[in-house]
């Protein structure tokens, strides 16, 4: 069954605590922590003491989604701080196989990243050591942007060499996933689904959790 990850970034920071009991009460398993340094991509947002906080309020796993360009700098920082998961981009990465071993080594799930224009085929290397891939369906740096449908054809590309290859890598998709598409992305294969302004800009974060799990269910039901 599909994750829903409910993306911190669009959430109201007075009310943290509570908006993530919402979600945890919808049974969700991960956070997704979105950390920008302005220079990868043209947005900051919060760093490792935001996470240090986080970690003291939820039992959750925080899924932290680097789009930073020092991610060897601030990778264990993050992983000390707390973080179950952490991600990479493949564009910010010089020796991506040693910053996704030594995400590994500090202790946390590594994860490698693309942004949509990246082909899949980049990643053949590394996918034998990878813990999961995420796929972007928006350019990074923002949320509340439009899903970029295309991405889909990735996601499949990406199961069919997962089975061929008899591999286990989770696979992530982030960025403009709706209670409308989410059906889609369940369907092409999508384990971890990634949502921030539509859970946390809805009135009610876990109904909308909720209704989201339901509308991937009901697709690849209808599927089967
Ligand atoms: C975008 C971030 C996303 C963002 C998704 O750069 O990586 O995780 O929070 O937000 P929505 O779901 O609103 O597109
Ligand atoms: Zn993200």
């Amino acid at each position: 069954m599909i994750e829903i990850l409910p993306s911190l970034l669009a959430a109201d920071f007075a009310r943290l605590g509570e908006q993530i009991a919402q979600v945890t009460e919808a049974g969700v398993k991960f956070l997704h922590f979105d950390v920008m340094d302005g220079h990868f991509v043209p947005n900051i947002s919060f760093g490792v003491p935001v996470l240090a906080s986080l970690r003291k309020c939820t039992r959750l796993q925080i899924d932290v989604h680097l789009m930073i360009e020092d991610a060897d700098t601030f990778a264990p920082l993050f992983i000390q701080a707390g973080a179950d998961c952490v991600s990479v981009h493949q564009e910010a990465c010089r020796h991506l196989d040693r910053t996704l071993r030594m995400i590994q080594s500090e202790g946390a799930k590594a994860g490698v990243v693309l942004n949509p224009a990246t082909p899949v085929e980049t990643l053949e290397h590394v996918l034998p050591i990878v813990d999961f891939v995420l796929l972007m369906s928006v350019n990074p740096g923002y949320g509340g942007q439009k899903f970029i449908p295309y991405v889909l054809d990735k996601v499949r590309d990406l199961r069919a060499r997962r089975e061929r290859a008899g591999l286990s890598f989770a696979i992530e998709l982030d960025g403009g996933v709706t209670v409308d598409n989410v059906g889609r992305v369940a369907d092409a294969g999508v384990d971890w689904a990634v949502a921030g302004s539509s859970v946390f800009g809805a009135p009610d974060p876990g109904q909308a959790v909720a209704a989201m799990r339901h509308a991937a269910m009901d697709a690849v039901m209808r599927r089967a």
